[in-house]
């Protein structure tokens, strides 16, 4: 088991978690871009060579953004979801460093998620997604 970098080889096993969610609709040329920017923060946890989940952050100072985080669905509930968090929230450095994201509002598990992790709501993005969904606006304080 382990948490480590992502890179291009591990796109068509992360594609197929995506799909396997179907949660967000990120293409290849997407995830490419986020592996290759200076400023993103790409990780997957891997176990017997297979990727159970992974998450993309933007670490950019004072408000870095937690883009995408997933776990394999028969892995859920197993810490998987936490380490991949960490790994972008433990390079926060200064103390008024924030993480900031975005989720549908009817995203009950990943907004018990981040609650259970110091996330907090700040405010409601009505209507925010194509389907009329608003989304929940939180965000993550280091201090
Ligand atoms: C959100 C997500 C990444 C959490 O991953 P995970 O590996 O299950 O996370 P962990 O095991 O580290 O954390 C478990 C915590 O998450 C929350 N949680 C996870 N599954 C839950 C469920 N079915 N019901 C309620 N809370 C749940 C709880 O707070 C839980 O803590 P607890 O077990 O002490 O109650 C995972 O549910 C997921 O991949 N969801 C689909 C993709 C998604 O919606 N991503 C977020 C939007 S970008």
């Amino acid at each position: 088991m382990m948490l480590r970098k992502m890179t291009e080889s591990d796109l068509p096993q992360v594609l197929e978690l995506q799909r396997e969610l179907a949660f967000q609709d990120w293409n290849e040329k997407q995830f490419l871009s986020e592996i290759k920017a200076s400023y993103a923060c790409c990780v997957v946890y891997e176990s017997e060579g297979r990727i159970q989940g992974y998450a993309i952050f933007h670490l950019m100072g004072p408000d870095s953004e937690l883009l995408s985080i997933a776990t394999r669905e028969a892995e859920q509930r197993r810490g998987i979801g936490s380490h991949l968090l960490h790994a972008g929230l433990d390079q926060l450095t200064a103390s008024d460093d924030q993480c900031f994201l975005e989720v549908r509002v009817g995203n009950s598990k990943a907004r018990a998620f981040y609650e259970k992790h110091g996330f907090k709501l700040y405010n409601v993005r009505k209507k925010y997604y194509s389907d009329g969904e608003d989304a929940a606006l939180y965000k993550y304080s280091k201090s």
